[in-house]
């Protein structure tokens, strides 16, 4: 069994939900307390044993690749005034072999995902979305990776969500829980309406996939919005070679809306260790103020 080293993290999508934000920034550099999401993300990726990663990005997008290059002044100032925290805080991803392609068109994940089929050559990988972050003792990616040594298949991560909010998700159609938390999928369907949906578990931004995904995509029509969509490449896959679906042991935060990254920055915050005490204490006295402002 090939051993799985490389990673994709498509970035190049517009991120219209969160304009005017996003105008000339890009929202996988937003930042979670004072890390970009992209960087959570390739800590990740090395946490779970990913040597290779191809980060996907369009225009607008050039300074994600300025945040992985190194920069000597920054880190010479750094080393000489012995701020070691801040210097290992700047050097955290090196090590990683990072590299970068451009999506012309922003067509669908599918289309950005075909961008990188001479990077993944012959062997299995994974799809880490650029804007959705995992918090789990064992990172999400190790859990997937773990499921395709023991399967020697596909396998991507889903959690159960709202049934109201399937329409914002694809959607597996689950045939039989082989073991806990890991399911023999039927069909996936892409955003499907809360009345078509065919259960609850929502795919979540992080794919195991095989290599003949490829092939599948450059067949696969726009799907809903238009687009090249990867749940409708995965769906075809399924129909030849199997694709699991694992519950993510963990909680999962997306970073790609205003709502999303709020509450992401809150709880990560009360994690973070300059500044836990302080906003622990604030939210307190904001909560009581607001149920104040509730009762009158
Ligand atoms: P999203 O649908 O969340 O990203 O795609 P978006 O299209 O940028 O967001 P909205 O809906 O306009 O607000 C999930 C991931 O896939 C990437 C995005 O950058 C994001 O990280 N993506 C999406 C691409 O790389 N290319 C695309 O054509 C679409």
């Amino acid at each position: 069994m090939k051993k799985i080293r490389k990673a994709i993290i498509p970035a190049a999508g517009l991120g219209t939900r969160f304009l005017p934000e996003t105008k000339a920034v890009p929202k996988e550099m937003l930042p979670v307390v004072d890390t970009p999401t992209i960087q959570l993300i390739v800590e990740e990726a090395k946490a779970s044993g990913i040597t290779d990663i191809l980060i996907i990005i369009g225009r607008n997008k050039r300074n994600i690749e300025d945040h992985f290059d190194s920069n000597p002044e920054l880190e010479a100032n750094l080393a000489r005034k012995h701020k070691d925290k801040m210097l290992k805080a700047v050097q955290e991803t090196n090590g990683m072999n990072i590299y970068f392609i451009r999506q012309n068109h922003p067509d669908g994940l599918g289309d950005a995902v075909s961008t990188a089929k001479s990077f993944v050559g012959d062997e299995p990988f994974v799809i880490m979305l650029g804007d959705d972050i995992a918090k789990a003792d064992e990172p999400l990616t190790k859990q997937l990776i773990n499921c395709y040594e023991a399967t020697g298949e596909s396998t991507l991560a889903v959690m159960r969500v709202p049934h109201e909010d399937t329409a914002k998700y694809g959607v597996i159609a689950p045939t039989k829980e082989i073991k806990p938390g890991l399911y023999d999928v039927d069909s996936f369907v892409e955003k499907p309406d809360p009345k078509d949906a065919p259960s609850d578990l929502a795919i979540i931004g992080r794919y195991l996939l095989t290599p003949n995904i490829f092939d599948i995509l450059a067949d696969t029509k726009p799907g809903k919005g238009g687009e090249i969509q990867l749940t409708d490449a995965i769906d075809t896959l399924n129909k030849t070679h199997k694709v699991y679906a694992h519950e993510l042991v963990g909680s999962r935060y997306d970073t790609g809306n205003k709502f999303g990254w709020l509450k992401t920055n809150i709880e990560y915050g009360l994690e973070h260790p300059e500044v836990k005490a302080d906003l622990r204490e604030y939210i307190k006295q904001l909560g009581q103020k607001l149920t104040e402002e509730d009762q009158k």
